[in-house]
């Protein structure tokens, strides 16, 4: 896909313009507000912020745009680094993320491998491994009467669950997970910025020589079945596609989940008598679930460029011109949602756009908020009156893309293990 910088470039004297630092600080600390007044005032405005992009926080634009894939792009073209073609991160990451960062016909090469293995029904079927981990996660700590609910629980699980799924060594989850912690935390440019993405280099790098291994010997995981995969002419599909793609399982399966839960045992923690409630009664957890991902918006932004003037929201936006969708901001629209600041555990329906919408819609929403019913249900069964050490627990310094926690202690009355062991595969 190609966009060619309009010469008709949008007028920048009449264009709404907001300041928005999505990496920094104040929107981390206030990001609900910030969302809030963009959504009533400028729905679709220009920032000159890493180097100017509309920000697009109404409800409806939002999901325009992102069901428009063909004039709101997300290639990344690394063979033109100077081009306006620069994927979905903003800034720009420097590999290609794939399928993410591909447009249709060639998204749909990829994103098919994954639909299968990720549907909801294998996504259901995999719940009795995703409870197992859990409660061996669980058991290594709910005697102690203290943990790091972040780095014992909720980074662990989802982290181990990729994996099996992937088919890679679960011992080895730290090693992936850590740096993609890392990174997505890390303001672009900081010192553990650059030492995430060393550390997210030799990770693809184990990643690829799996890959190959698998390519030679398949066996029943979703690294063979897109090592082994053919594209369209019965080739095999292209090395550096594939491990990007395993590569992205990886990221997209670890920090997201981790951050919905984190967040999610924190609101819990703050608002006991919804605890309660859903201690009562577990079968409001998926609902809840989809209220989490809603409210405590675990990804906030992905971005596009434009593949030809449009007009989104009353703007009009330039071929060329980078494109930032908050999902965040939409999933806060009164236009789209009654009471959107309110937390409503049963809320239905619940149309919110925090696993994006049209073709790159989250492929893994279906694991996702299954891992997360099971680790918040384990969490208030096993130690129902956790309480979060408010002053230790630490927020990620930047919300970039993700806005999740490093840490969180929490203490509670101890209980016995039950003698869940880890399993050795998915
Ligand atoms: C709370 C958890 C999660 C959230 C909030 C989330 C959010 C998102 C969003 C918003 C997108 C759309 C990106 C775009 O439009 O540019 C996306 C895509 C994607 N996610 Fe997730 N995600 C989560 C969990 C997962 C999991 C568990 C996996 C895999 C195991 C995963 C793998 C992916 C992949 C591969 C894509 C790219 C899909 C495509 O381009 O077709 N995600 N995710």
């Amino acid at each position: 896909m190609e966009a060619h910088r309009s010469d008709a470039v949008s007028d920048q004297t009449t264009r709404p313009t907001i300041e928005l630092d999505h990496h920094g600080a104040d929107y981390r600390d206030r990001w609900q507000e910030i969302s809030d007044g963009n959504v009533v005032s400028c729905p679709v405005a220009h920032t000159a912020a890493y180097g100017g992009t509309w920000v697009v926080s109404g409800y409806v634009p939002v999901v325009e745009a992102l069901r428009d894939h063909s004039v709101f792009s997300s290639f990344q073209d690394h063979t033109d680094p100077s081009g306006p073609m620069r994927g979905t991160s903003n800034p720009p990451i420097a590999y290609l993320n794939v399928p993410q960062e591909l447009d249709p016909p060639l998204h749909t090469v990829y994103r098919r491998l994954l639909n299968g293995p990720l549907s909801p029904e294998q996504s259901r079927r995999r719940e009795p491994f995703i409870r197992q981990v859990t409660a061996a996660c669980l058991d290594r700590f709910t005697e102690q009467g203290q943990a790091d609910l972040v780095t014992e629980l909720t980074n662990p699980v989802p982290a181990i669950v990729t994996l099996g799924i992937l088919g890679m060594p679960l011992a080895d989850w730290e090693r992936y997970a850590g740096p993609i912690h890392l990174l997505t935390y890390s303001p672009p440019g900081s010192p553990t910025w650059t030492e995430a993405m060393t550390a997210v280099g030799e990770m693809m790098a184990m990643l690829g020589a799996l890959v190959v291994a698998r390519r030679a010997e398949p066996a029943d995981d979703l690294v063979s079945v897109l090592a082994t995969a053919t594209g369209d002419d019965g080739e095999l599909l292209p090395l550096d596609h594939v491990i990007s793609t395993a590569g992205l399982v990886v990221a997209g399966g670890v920090d997201t989940t981790t951050a919905l839960v984190s967040h999610a045992l924190h609101w819990l923690h703050r608002n006991p008598a919804e605890r309660a409630r859903l201690i009562a009664d577990p079968a409001l957890l998926p609902s809840a679930v989809d209220e989490f991902l809603r409210v405590l918006a675990p990804v906030q932004f992905m971005s596009r460029t434009a593949t030809r003037d449009v007009e989104l929201g009353g703007q009009r936006i330039a071929a060329g011109e980078r494109v930032m969708l908050a999902f965040a901001a939409a999933n806060r629209d009164p236009a789209a949602f009654d009471r959107p600041a309110e937390m409503r555990l049963d809320r239905s329906p619940n149309r919110h756009v925090a696993f994006g919408s049209g073709v790159h819609r989250c492929v893994g929403a279906h694991l996702a908020k299954v891992e997360a019913v099971v680790m918040v249900e384990e969490i208030l069964r096993r130690i129902p009156d956790y309480v979060v050490d408010e002053h230790a627990a630490r927020r990620y310094p930047s919300i970039g893309a993700i806005n999740g926690y490093i840490g969180m202690p929490a203490t509670f009355t101890r209980s016995p293990a039950v003698g869940a062991t880890f399993p050795v595969s998915a």
